[in-house]
């Protein structure tokens, strides 16, 4: 066991640098109402959609208001991702773009925070090259935002915050969401695994569970404000509580917020095969809230490969895994995460990744090329097969993923079930299936984020087509 200090409130500490920015740009604006405006764009995970959730609180209580044009923006920020070498591209090739708009406005502040500029070299990066940057900070000083905000704002150098890892969690950082009926919660943060193509590990340090009593708390309060959906956040939710003595594990944790009041669904993200327990599926099957939905990423369905990629299962545990949950729990769906194309992968360990994929009949897959990520193990393992090739087996993957979702769609027709209607479209609604699968509705847009008892009457090649039948 490490010890880890938690529930450091943050409040007191930024509180006082919240009302020092709100005074710097009143006195800009000498006096006047108008307030500053925050332009702020996510990549990546929802573990980031949620932070940028908590960096758009602490502006709000700054007095900032929002606009999705970075040209209005008096402060900018891009909370970013590493995931892949693509993500990173992206990133700089946005960020290469404001340089115009700080040109016109010199007094636009721009940002950048989160995954990519945890790591060392893409700081340094930074600093060199993008010199119309003018703050930086890592994943681990979120809550000190506010102080290195002002700091940016009122000293004449750039700011750059990337301390290592210290292992705290801050509680009270304030959050505005992005939704009105979807929440994200994150009940952990970091990862212990190291996967060894995976970059996660060393740019959110290690995995540290919040308090049982907090979680259940803001559960609570998003249940009272009327929340239909919440989303349990980690990297390895199934290892909740590990290292902290909480005297509580992950099935435990589901199913207390199972026992609150309410109509609304839980789903939580991402498990990990190694960690999946029976327990956590006897515990799925008794809890009513629980969608019917796991997702379960194995990556590859070769051993050899499974093992150079330190996943800590094999494919039989894995499908192990996968029967004794459609057991215990009728009609759960899976959906997962594939990488196509790890340093030394052959023809025939890709046709096991084939070979799950058919035996499973996952709803759908999140499918990867293998990106090199500086630092991992993986990156220095002889990786002989061409661009071109993985290439064409990820197309091949895909193509045989599309024939399974389709059938499995239209294994639906004539089912009734409850989906939440998220979105509205033109002349259509959106709802979301407990088994994760989207279905289009007529009705008017007053409906949105309303739950719905739903008849399937179509099964079209991406989307399922259905009837309110009664809204709950
Ligand atoms: N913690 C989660 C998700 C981590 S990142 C989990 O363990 O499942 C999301 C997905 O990105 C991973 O599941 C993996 O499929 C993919 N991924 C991670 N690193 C990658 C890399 N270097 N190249 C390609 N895909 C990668
Ligand atoms: Fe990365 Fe593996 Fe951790 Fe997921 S479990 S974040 S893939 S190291
Ligand atoms: Fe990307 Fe960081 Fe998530 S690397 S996938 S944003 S944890």
């Amino acid at each position: 066991m490490h010890t880890i200090k938690t529930d450091k409130p943050a409040k007191q500490d930024s509180g006082q640098f919240i009302s020092k920015i709100r005074d710097f740009y009143a006195a800009r604006t000498g006096g006047e109402l108008s307030s500053p405006l925050a332009h702020i764009r996510t990549y990546g995970c929802q573990q980031n959609v949620s932070d940028s959730e908590h960096i758009k609180g602490m502006l709000a209580e700054m007095g900032f208001g929002f606009t999705q044009e970075p040209e209005n923006a008096d402060f900018i920020i891009f909370n970013t991702c590493a995931v892949r070498e693509h993500a990173q591209d992206r990133v700089f090739g946005n960020v290469g773009a404001l340089k115009n708009i700080k040109n016109r406005k010199p007094h636009t502040l721009i940002a950048l925070c989160g995954c990519m500029v945890q790591q060392e070299h893409v700081a340094e990066k930074i600093k060199k090259s993008y010199p119309f940057v003018g703050l930086v900070f890592g994943t681990h000083v979120l809550h000190r935002f506010p102080e290195l905000l002002y700091d940016a704002l009122t000293s004449s150098k750039r700011v750059f915050e990337i301390p290592d890892e210290d292992g705290t969690i801050h509680e009270d950082i304030p959050v505005q969401r992005d939704g009105r009926f979807k929440a994200w919660l994150s009940i952990m943060y970091g990862c212990n695994n190291f996967c060894t193509y995976c970059i996660v590990p060393h740019v959110r340090g290690r995995e540290r569970s919040r308090n049982p009593e907090r979680i259940l708390e803001e559960a609570r309060e998003l249940v009272q404000e009327g929340y239909k959906e919440i989303t349990l956040l980690g990297q390895n939710v199934n290892s909740y509580g590990k290292h902290e003595g909480h005297g509580m594990d992950f099935p435990e944790l589901l199913q207390k917020i199972n026992d609150i009041p309410g109509d609304f669904l839980i789903r939580f993200m991402t498990s990990h095969p190694k960690d999946a327990t029976k327990k956590l599926f006897d515990t799925i099957s008794r809890c009513d809230k629980v969608a019917r939905h796991f997702h379960l990423p194995f990556q590859s369905g070769s051993n050899r490969i499974l093992k150079a990629m330190n996943r800590g299962y094999t494919r039989e545990q894995y499908l192990e895994l996968i029967e004794y949950a459609r057991k215990v729990v009728p009609g759960i769906s899976f959906t997962s995460d594939v990488i196509v194309g790890f340093p030394g992968e052959t023809r025939e360990d890709f046709e096991q990744t084939l070979g799950i994929i058919r035996r499973v009949g996952f709803t759908s897959l999140f499918t990867f090329i293998y990106s090199p990520r500086k630092g991992t193990p993986a990156s220095k393992m002889p990786d002989p097969v061409s661009r071109e090739e993985k290439t064409a087996w990820f197309h091949e993957m895909t193509r045989i993923q599309e024939e399974i979702a389709a059938s499995r769609s239209a294994d639906m027709v004539g089912t009734t079930v409850k989906a939440l209607i998220e979105n509205a479209g033109k002349g259509f609604l959106e709802a979301r299936l407990s088994e994760n699968i989207v279905v289009r509705v007529d009705g008017d847009s007053s409906l949105v984020g309303r739950i719905a008892v739903v008849e399937i009457t179509q099964a079209r090649s991406w989307i399922l087509i259905g009837k309110i039948k009664e809204l709950i």
